[in-house]
């Protein structure tokens, strides 16, 4: 039988979560510090993965601890001892869907009782969406948040052995944990963490309160895990962090920013550096100039502006201009004639007017991005912009939101429309899920490219032309294995 809550029980408060502590963050070893048994030998897991790349590769981790463990991985759920969903809490739709599939994964429940059902990421860092997997979710056996995942093998331990509901969801941070196993989704590009957290606020975001304060791994762990990356065939790294210009702005005994960063990984072997996400008010000449220097830096920059509006932007806390903005699309232009800029934007923002959303649009058009996310505002419970006076209806917002895509898709086009009887560097991620000698594979400028090629190409970077461009996509012809 098993017992409501056993030695965990520990539930995340967003009273704490904004608090920013003065203690400093401490680095520990995963190997030093975690007991690793066989108890998941015989048994299989299944992970769905929600929301950014930070997430992606947090379950690249968890997968990792559960091969450490004994566990397989299989993708049929009726053969799974252990289900995670690894959780976005961005907007309520991410958070619809996890709720809608835990409806759907009871069943399994009933045919395979000593399945784990488990919750973990930014929903459990929400107190009263914890609350809510309390209450009504109560065949929910495992929920842990995003400061603890090197405790797993604790918590499936207690969880497989004990029968005991696990609960642990730190509000503080705490330690940088290396050394951590991984068993990455891919073998020719990885994710590789440069800092954990945010400090910027922005009044509509939950993820400062779900990931914590700005913790930047030391420079030399992140050479090293690059360099053993590029020794062991990999071609490409994207360096990921929720705001990764400000890189380095925590270290108390060093300056070392992100400029510093790239151009230590500019000297090394791997052929293509991409990275993700960047906010406008903390990118700084000397990493644009760094992206510029090193051939391995790739000329795309996502860089999200949310709205060209001066009076939402203040709203929204992002402590840039429309004007600035388009400054620093100036200065990246400048040094990267052919940088390909992408973005995010949200639209219906609370208070939003029409001309408000009439400067996005403009903007949109000066900047001529090539690809952007476009959302609707959602509001999210413990943000600021949660309880801001919102007198926009839902059918003007989604309006909003088709007029901006338009705009975006034609960039998309053009975008694609430069390359076109170019040839492109593309990095090939494998064979075409519509056409078996079709594969797909990235340009530097990051446009999906599709050729007939072998299959046996996938990992390799090829030099293609490319004979039609797509709104979506570019199609070529194999021009020259490198
Ligand atoms: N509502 C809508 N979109 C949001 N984003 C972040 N928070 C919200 C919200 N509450 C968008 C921003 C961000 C991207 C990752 O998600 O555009 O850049
Ligand atoms: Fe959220 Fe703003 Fe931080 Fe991005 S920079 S993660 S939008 S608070």
């Amino acid at each position: 039988m098993k017992k409501d809550y056993g030695q965990y029980f520990q539930k995340p408060s967003t009273k704490s979560a904004r608090k920013r502590l003065k203690k400093t963050v401490d680095t520990i070893d995963f190997n030093e510090h975690i007991n690793i048994k066989d108890i998941g030998v015989g048994k299989h897991y299944l992970i769905q993965t929600y929301g950014c790349q930070g997430n992606e590769a947090d379950s690249e981790t968890i997968k990792g601890i559960l091969e450490a463990l004994g566990f397989k991985e299989t993708n049929r759920e009726n053969h799974a001892d252990f289900i995670l969903l690894n959780t976005c809490a961005i907007r309520e739709n991410a958070e619809n869907r996890v709720f809608g599939e835990l409806g759907r994964l009871k069943q399994y429940k009933k045919t395979n009782p000593d399945l784990i059902l488990g919750v973990a990421g930014c929903m459990p860092q929400e107190e009263n969406i914890t609350n809510t997997l309390l209450e009504k979710y109560p065949y929910v056996d495992l929920i842990f948040g995003t400061h603890n995942i090197h405790k797993l093998p604790e918590y499936i331990e207690t969880a497989l052995l004990g029968k005991e509901r696990v609960i642990e969801v730190f509000s503080d941070e705490g330690s940088i944990v290396e050394n951590l196993p991984k068993k990455r989704d891919h073998d020719s590009k990885a994710w590789v963490n440069i800092m954990f957290g945010c400090d910027e606020f922005c009044t509509y975001c939950v993820v400062p309160y779900t990931r914590g304060k700005e913790r930047s791994r030391a420079p030399e762990s992140i050479i090293e895990e690059v360099k053993n990356l590029a020794e062991a065939g990999y071609n490409e790294v994207t360096l990921l962090g929720q705001n990764v210009n400000a890189y380095g702005r925590d270290f108390k005994d060093k300056r070392y920013t992100f400029a510093d960063l790239l151009e230590a990984l500019g000297h090394l072997d791997i052929p293509r550096v991409r990275f993700t996400t960047s906010h406008p008010n903390d990118f700084d000449e000397a990493a644009i100039k760094a992206i510029a220097k090193h051939n391995n830096m790739m000329p795309h920059i996502h860089l999200p502006v949310q709205s060209g509006s001066n009076a939402v932007l203040k709203k929204m806390n992002r402590k840039y201009t429309k004007e600035s903005y388009l400054d620093l699309v100036k200065t990246i232009k400048k040094h990267i004639p052919d940088v390909s800029l992408t973005t995010d934007i949200i639209v219906g923002f609370p208070g939003e007017t029409e001309q408000d959303f009439l400067q996005t649009l403009d903007l949109v058009k000066q900047v001529d991005f090539e690809g952007a996310f476009t959302f609707i505002f959602s509001a999210r419970e413990g943000t600021p912009a949660y309880s801001y006076e919102d007198n926009v209806s839902h059918e003007e917002k989604k309006e909003r939101l088709q007029r901006l895509n338009a705009v975006i898709n034609a960039g998309y086009l053009k975008g694609s429309q430069r390359f076109e009887h170019a040839v492109v560097d593309v990095l090939v991620e494998g064979v075409s899920k519509k056409q078996a000698d079709i594969v797909a594979g990235y340009s530097q400028h990051n446009k999906l490219v599709n050729f007939k090629a072998p299959a046996s190409l996938t990992g390799s970077i090829v030099k293609v032309k490319v004979t039609e461009a797509k709104t979506w996509f570019l199609k070529g012809e194999l021009h020259e294995v490198i």
